[in-house]
């Protein structure tokens, strides 16, 4: 049986790579995704890769990670954490788990190939997560699918452009990894919201900004990551930003610019060869 709904295909061709979707996947039975085989995934991978961290956060200050020494593998072979939001970060370090992830990207290549050429850099993300679960606003610079697998979420996105996220945070993700952004309550009447139930899964446009609010229920969720050609070249173009500043040449801005920038990225490769970057 097919992974990904069929019929899903042509919607997410509708608004791939750059609008929401949501689609539709038969995932539940699949028995990597219970919560027998996540513990033991959890136990498998390094423990930094396993966080767990505060399910209530207000904000990105915080979102931290608990100190109470409680096992997340435990609690997940418990069917969960009441007071806590679990994550296994790189899941595709476990081989059942890279095959099921490149099953799926397999199932999806009709659509993304033609529009952003073969996928690059798959990851894949397992949050296991307590009812009322918030994640803070933030993004995450990568195409990106969240299946549903077990409880509901509300999964609201903005665009990836300023007053959302602007250029400076950019380049402060690519240069320290901190992808945090401020929220201001004006945003939310540009939020989209989507509604997931299990067997929903939502495509988040690369960058898009967007915080998560998880239902009454535990939640188990899969994401599935993945980069292009052209979004490497953003990357790349990002890195040279402060040497152009410097030289008083003008930065760019993925928000403003038409097309991937490929000299820019060729530029800034040759510039880390040489060491400038
Ligand atoms: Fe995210």
């Amino acid at each position: 049986m097919s992974l990904i709904d069929p019929a899903s295909l042509p919607l997410l061709a509708d608004s791939y790579p750059h609008h929401a979707a949501v689609i539709r996947h038969h995932l539940a039975a699949e028995p990597l995704l219970g919560h027998a085989a996540l513990a033991a995934a959890a136990r498998d991978m390094p423990p930094a890769q396993v966080e767990r961290r505060v399910h209530d956060a207000a904000d990105g200050a915080g979102f931290s990670h608990h100190a109470d020494g409680r096992d997340p593998a435990e609690a997940i072979a418990a069917g969960g954490d009441d007071e806590a939001w679990i994550m296994l970060r790189g899941i595709e370090q476990l081989p059942a788990y890279r095959a099921l992830l490149h099953r799926l990207l397999a199932e999806l290549a009709p659509v993304i190939a033609p529009a952003t050429g073969p996928v690059r850099d798959i990851k894949g993300f397992v949050f296991v997560s307590a009812p009322g679960t918030h994640t803070p606003f933030h993004f995450d610079a990568e195409y990106n699918i969240l299946f549903q697998i077990a409880g509901t979420k509300v999964f609201a996105t903005c665009p990836p452009a300023p007053p959302f996220l602007d250029l400076a945070r950019r380049e402060a993700y690519h240069l320290a990894g901190e992808n945090m952004l401020s929220w201001e309550p004006g945003f939310a009447e540009a939020e989209q919201h989507h509604h997931l139930m299990p067997g929903d899964a939502l495509f988040v446009p690369f960058a898009a900004p967007h915080r998560v609010l998880a239902g009454d229920a535990p939640s188990v969720s899969l994401s599935v990551t993945w980069q292009s050609r052209a979004s490497r070249a953003e990357v790349e173009a990002l890195a040279l930003n402060p040497v152009l500043r410097r030289w008083g040449l003008p930065a760019h801005d993925p928000a403003e610019a038409r097309g991937a920038p490929w000299l820019r990225a060729a530029a800034s490769r040759i510039g880390q060869r040489i060491g400038l970057l």
